[in-house]
């Protein structure tokens, strides 16, 4: 066990910590300490991609999206996190949200969280580099293409998430 103290930027948010565990897992910091359970624990092996979050080292630089179940805090320290409560635009939806409202993407809705915000680094890669229309559903499965969803909604999914990149300016060339 390593003590640090830590410094990071959630959802907007300034978090800090003195002398926590660093081998704490991200995924457990947030949902236990921080109470954002919005974000799915499951497999923990770093497999199934229910626990994504997206990740950045510096403001402004682009989204990745990490799984929280294998990344420790102590590997995060100094550096910002967006996990799926973080979406919203004060009340209103984030576009992919209400995409998989309106496309009934979700049954149980356990890799909701997860699709989305894989789905919210894809739309922030396209931002600063845009793909043909015709590498739209390449792009996707990149991005989501090993999510697991056990209620098997990876064909509404991709549509939902595909609405979104073709109603959003500038992430097709
Ligand atoms: S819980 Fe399955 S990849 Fe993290
Ligand atoms: S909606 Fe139930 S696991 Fe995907």
């Amino acid at each position: 066990m390593s003590m640090i103290d830590l410094d990071l930027t959630i959802n907007n948010q300034k978090v800090h910590r003195k002398k926590i565990d660093g081998s704490k897992w991200l995924n457990d910091f947030l949902r236990e300490d921080l109470g954002l359970t919005g974000t799915k624990f499951c497999c923990g092996i770093s497999v199934c991609r229910v626990c994504t979050v997206a990740w950045r080292r510096v403001p402004d630089s682009h989204w990745e999206a990490i799984r929280s179940c294998s990344t420790t805090i102590e590997y995060l320290n100094g550096t910002e996190i967006k996990s799926v409560e973080g979406l919203p635009e004060g009340n209103e939806l984030h576009p992919l949200q209400k995409s998989f409202l309106d496309n009934f993407a979700f049954q149980c809705g356990y890799s909701a969280p997860g699709f989305l915000m894989g789905a919210y680094c894809l739309l922030d890669k396209l931002s600063r580099s845009p793909v043909p229309k015709a590498d739209i559903d390449a792009a996707i499965e990149d991005a989501v293409g090993e999510h697991i969803c056990r209620c098997t909604g990876y064909v509404r999914y991709r549509r939902a998430i595909k609405q979104v990149v073709l109603a959003t300016p500038g992430l097709t060339v």
